[in-house]
């Protein structure tokens, strides 16, 4: 009596495992218990708030870009909300490398996820430097922010609207440091594919796309003045969601090392959505503004549902299935 009534429970056990799905993912060989991602710029650099991101249930984040030197950024007002998303010009504003070498280091530690490290130089040299500087303090990754304006450049354009110039980025990086690096493109670009193609040969372990689309601008109409201190800013949430499918698409075509795919995520479907596109990851930025920092686990929630639904087990069963 007592071993068949084991076996019925033991069968229960089996038949509710079996219908499980597995949301764990690995990118570059590193594991992320979801595919959910914290992107940068979102919450800062402070080690405090990506730990507390992490255990609000987000598979892995990403610290604010750093540079150099210590810069102010643009005055405020550095964000306003639009009709279906934000427009933010921070101005790339950074404590200075030393203090966010030692945030950085503080947050790999308070963290229990993959840390992201994103940064920026404002010449190649200066890529290669400040990824020598944050490779010391161990993250799971480095994220070469190639979306911003470039001084080398006499139009400011970023590094990453060159495949000449974002090839030559990653190939310093790759020399400076042995951390797996991600690339961060932009979507402003007419030929994403190529771009993504040459970060891949010069030997870019991941891509990041996409970051901010523009520059858009907000006019208050009383003032009649734009209302970002900068005027011009980029736009996120879900405003840019089809122009981000659409890039990672085109990149998964493209190139054979995993991609986070962001840009306007705030549900599973969303997050389904760029799977099938060709993502093995997720970043999630502006909708923790207007979801709140519950949005990881719900997220993760909705898309495991989804893929219940459509009979997945895993995320592989989903990556890329929107190419025939
Ligand atoms: C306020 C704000 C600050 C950002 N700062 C950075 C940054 O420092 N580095 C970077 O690579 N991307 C930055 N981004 C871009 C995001 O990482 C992300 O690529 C973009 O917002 C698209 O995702 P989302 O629509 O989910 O927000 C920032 C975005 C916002 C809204």
């Amino acid at each position: 009596m007592m071993s068949c009534l084991f076996c019925y429970l033991l069968l229960i056990v089996i038949l509710f495992i079996d219908k499980m799905v597995d949301l764990s993912a690995s990118l570059s060989g590193v594991k992320f218990g979801n595919p959910t991602v914290l992107p940068a710029g979102i919450l800062g650099v402070a080690a405090s708030s990506l730990a507390r991101i992490a255990s609000a249930g987000a598979g892995a984040v990403t610290t604010k870009s750093v540079g150099p030197e210590r810069r102010e950024g643009h005055k405020n007002p550095v964000v306003v909300a639009v009709d279906n998303g934000l427009l933010n010009a921070v101005g790339l504003s950074c404590p200075g490398l030393d203090e966010s070498v030692e945030e950085l280091k503080k947050a790999v530690r308070a963290a229990h996820v993959p840390v992201i490290a994103s940064f920026y130089g404002r010449t190649v040299e200066e890529f290669g430097l400040v990824a020598e500087r944050i490779s010391a303090a161990k993250p799971a990754f480095i994220e070469a922010n190639i979306s911003c304006p470039n001084i080398e450049d006499e139009y400011g354009k970023p590094f990453g609207t060159s495949c000449e110039l974002a090839a030559r980025v990653v190939a310093v990086v790759k020399d400076m440091s042995r951390v797996p690096l991600i690339v961060k493109l932009t979507p402003n670009v007419s030929d994403i594919k190529n771009i993504a193609l040459s970060v891949e040969e010069a030997g870019a372990d991941c891509i990041a796309a996409v970051n901010t689309v523009g520059p858009g601008m907000y006019i208050d109409v009383l003032s009649a003045k734009p209302v970002l201190s900068n005027r011009a800013g980029g736009l996120s949430g879900p405003a840019i969601r089809p122009i981000a499918v659409r890039c990672v698409y085109d990149i998964y075509e493209a190139v054979d090392i995993p991609i986070i795919g962001m840009g306007g995520i705030s549900s599973g479907r969303d997050a389904a959505e760029m799977l099938l596109a060709g993502a093995s990851a997720v970043g999630i930025g502006t909708a923790v503004w207007t979801r709140g920092d519950g949005v990881f686990k719900e997220v993760c929630a909705e898309l495991g549902k989804i893929m219940e639904e459509r009979g997945d087990r895993s995320l592989k069963d989903l990556i890329g299935k929107a190419h025939c």
